[in-house]
């Protein structure tokens, strides 16, 4: 969810904890605009049959013999890019409507949605508010998503386009503000005040985590297997190992685990990624605000530097938990979610005054094998992680993995690993020791921009001078680096974004992507090269935003392709903005109206046409449009022109912007139902079948109307044909060409 439009989420809102003094830093906090106050769009019901391609594949065959969900054998490198010159797609217009719109020619048929059964047991969604047993149903607001071929005999190979496995990140719940229970699971809407029943506390939790669903293709169309024997959900509740330089480490001990080297499950899982040996990095965003923490929690630790990191990862004292889930009852499944100080122990053995620290991680899972452990890859640093993007594999050389931190004024990191990478490794039987060998040991870093357009990348290790003489936290061990890795970060002076979201690398340059989504906090005085925008918009009549309203996409190309490079390049690939902006301060990268977008936050490149999605997570330009997803191709670092924007008492900034796109680089695909937002993107290795998710459609509802439909802003994906009742539901879609080719060709 895109908070910082969000005032009614103040309470729970973990973003922008950096009071660090690096470049960027301001104070005053800007006005915010609630999305929430403002009505956008009409409840159009219309189904124009654009949709109409719901079929009864897309609930899924009972009728295919189960695959085996054994270790498989190890899987094929996928096909190499065949990168597309030209977009070959009439652009889609901006939409109010409550409905998925794409480019002529293509379908987009509901493959999966919140509810959905995924054992032969589970019975149908029936979308009113009774359905429980959520472990054998597909979560809500899906994220982030990977697709992993299968052969027709069920064993993993990346080269399969008809048959797979979705990996879904299910990230959060529809709730209404300061409202604390997920209203459209519970028949009424659900409680609110504390103490939270215990059924529905069981309910809300498995709606968090991930689905592996199997998918396949019957004829043309896509369905999902609702038998599968690979189906699985993760929750928050599944047993996990810590990995790398944090386990067992002190920091990670609870009652839960005394010895720091499991935890339970994994938590707001927003972009993915996927690795070169065919496993799954889901990243855990805004973990922190399902906590809460006393009222006098600081002294009864003393005030010891366990404060200093909990207030840096956005937990003050007396802060409040999202859900009220800590209410449920006295079982330790719901102790868990209060994070005070309540043992006597010295070490946190006996509450959970540590459990934070085991959330904010990449998690790796392989979905080929139930088996495989699930492993938090703590080395990679703690913070909130969205994607992971690799860099361009060369044998006998290390890979390095890029991680954006989204909280305004965050920052970029990446990993070097210390392995070197061997080709064979892509086909390793064991994917999960493959991850042990590259994402355990290594060096973590984060990025430093610089005013000239370079850029330098700072190891954050406890060997740095900078770090070792850090005065407001004193780091113990590397453990303790990774743990508190914004604080580290704040050390060595790393350069404060606006909001990194997810990060992608192009196929054939290995230049690395960032979207930076918005920052409402930027202001004139905090601009600089790499983050250089603040100006004032109008939202309908009478709502004024600012800061860097619409966002941007910074890329980064390493010096002489390194992975393991020190220093880089970087220009602005696109600057979000709306068409009709002023071309020398907001349109910068001159989009016109089929081009413009705001909130660039999913971000994914084709591997089988190289093609840069976009998609949009904003409440800047829902006065005008629905959010969208966007196709591009970019060149590379450095093919535009520097630029001087200049600000109030002749204050200039210079910037770096990437070559205008023209109407054959970039063009809007989609344009998403009322109150969602496009995030997650996947595609069969044949380019045919693109899958996206349709995340939290009328998402705004209190809990009070949640069993009246009139008070819904989206009936979607039911007014497109799909399933029982009217309540909204995120979704998965499959994207097809009526001609059956190749998308987007
Ligand atoms: Fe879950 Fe920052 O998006
Ligand atoms: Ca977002
Ligand atoms: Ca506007
Ligand atoms: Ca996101």
């Amino acid at each position: 969810m895109n908070k910082p439009h969000d005032l009614s989420l103040s309470l729970i809102d973990d973003e922008d904890h950096n009071t660090s003094n690096n470049p960027s830093f301001q104070s005053v906090l800007t006005a915010r605009l609630s999305r929430r106050n403002v009505l956008r769009g009409s409840l159009g019901t219309a189904v124009t049959g654009m949709l109409s391609a719901v079929s009864l594949s897309a609930c899924g065959g009972g009728d295919d013999p189960a695959p085996a969900p054994a270790p498989a054998p190890a899987p094929a490198p996928a096909p190499a890019a065949k990168p597309l010159e030209k977009l070959n797609f009439a652009a889609v217009a901006k939409s109010l409507e409550d409905k998925v719109v794409v480019p002529a020619g293509y379908t987009a048929t509901v493959l999966f949605a919140l509810g959905d059964p995924i054992t032969a047991a589970a019975t149908a969604y029936k979308n009113d508010g009774s359905d429980g047993d959520f472990e054998s149903r597909a979560g809500d607001h899906h994220d982030g998503m990977e697709y992993y071929g299968l052969s027709a005999d069920g064993k993993a190979d990346l080269k399969a386009s008809d048959r797979g496995l979705l990996v879904i990140n299910h990230e959060a719940t529809s709730h209404a503000g300061t409202e604390r229970a997920s209203a459209f699971v519970h028949l009424t809407g659900g409680t609110n005040t504390l103490p939270r029943p215990a059924a529905e506390v069981d309910r809300e939790v498995p709606l968090h985590g991930l689905s592996v669903v199997e998918v396949k293709k019957t004829g043309t169309a896509f369905g999902y297997v609702k038998d599968s024997a690979f189906n699985r959900r993760i929750t928050p509740l599944t047993p996990v190992l810590l990995s790398g330089v944090a386990a067992g480490s002190g920091l990670m001990k609870t009652k839960y685990a005394i010895d720091g080297k499991t935890a339970r499950g994994t938590l707001n899982n927003c972009g993915t990624g996927t690795t070169p040996w065919g496993t799954t990095l889901t990243g855990e965003e805004n973990w922190s605000g399902y906590f809460t923490r006393g009222a006098a929690d600081d002294a009864a630790r003393a005030n010891d530097k366990s404060v200093t990191s909990l207030k840096r990862y956005g937990r003050n004292q007396g802060a409040a938990s999202r859900h009220g889930w800590e209410t449920g009852g006295a079982d330790d499944k719901y102790a868990r979610w209060d994070i005070s100080k309540k043992g006597a122990s010295a070490d946190g053995s006996d509450d959970y005054r540590n459990e934070l620290n085991t959330f904010g991680y990449l998690v790796e899972i392989d979905a080929y094998n139930k088996a495989a452990a699930i492993k938090k890859r703590t080395s990679l640093g703690r913070f909130a992680h969205e994607s992971a993007a690799f860099s361009k594999l060369v044998e006998g050389k290390p890979l390095a993995v890029y991680m954006g931190d989204d909280s305004r004024g965050e920052y970029i990191y990446k990993w070097v690993s210390e392995a070197a990478w061997a080709a064979a490794d892509a086909t390793a039987a064991d994917r999960i020791a493959t991850g042990d060998k590259y994402l355990d040991k290594g060096k973590l870093f984060v990025a430093k921009f610089n005013a000239d357009g370079s850029g330098e990348w700072v190891e954050l290790s406890i060997n740095n001078a900078a770090i070792k003489a850090a005065t407001n936290y004193s780091f113990a061990d590397q453990a303790d680096v990774v743990v508190n890795a914004r604080l580290a970060a704040d050390a060595v002076g790393a350069t404060k974004m606006d909001r990194p979201e997810w990060c992608a690398a192009h196929p054939t340059t290995g230049e690395v992507y960032f979207t930076l989504t918005n920052n409402s906090n930027r202001t004139a005085a905090t601009v600089d090269a790499a983050n250089p925008r603040f100006y004032e918009d109008t939202k309908g009549t009478a709502t004024k935003q600012s800061g860097n309203v619409n966002g941007h996409i910074i890329r980064v190309a390493e010096v002489n392709g390194e992975a393991a490079a020190a220093t880089f390049k970087w220009d602005v690939y696109l600057f979000g903005s709306e068409a009709g902006a002023d071309k020398s301060l907001v349109n910068l990268s001159s989009l016109t109206d089929d081009q413009d977008m705001s909130s660039p936050d999913g971000l994914w490149f084709s591997r089988a046409t190289g093609v840069c999605w976009i998609q949009t997570d904003d409440g800047a330009y829902t006065d005008k449009t629905n959010c969208m997803m966007l196709a591009g191709i970019p060149g590379k670092v450095g093919d535009g022109e520097k630029k001087t924007l200049s600000y109030a008492g002749g204050k200039t900034v210079d910037t770096y912007v990437g070559k205008a796109p023209t109407a054959d680089t970039l063009k809007r695909f989609l344009v998403g139902p009322v109150d969602c937002e496009l995030t997650g993107c996947a595609e069969t290795p044949d380019g045919k079948a693109l899958f996206v998710n349709i995340q939290h459609p009328g998402e705004t509802i209190s809990s009070a109307n949640a069993a009246d439909a009139s008070k819904y802003l989206s009936q979607w994906p039911s007014n497109a044909g799909y399933g029982a009742g009217k309540r909204p539901r995120s979704a998965t879609i499959v994207i097809t060409k009526n001609d059956g080719g190749v998308i987007g060709s």
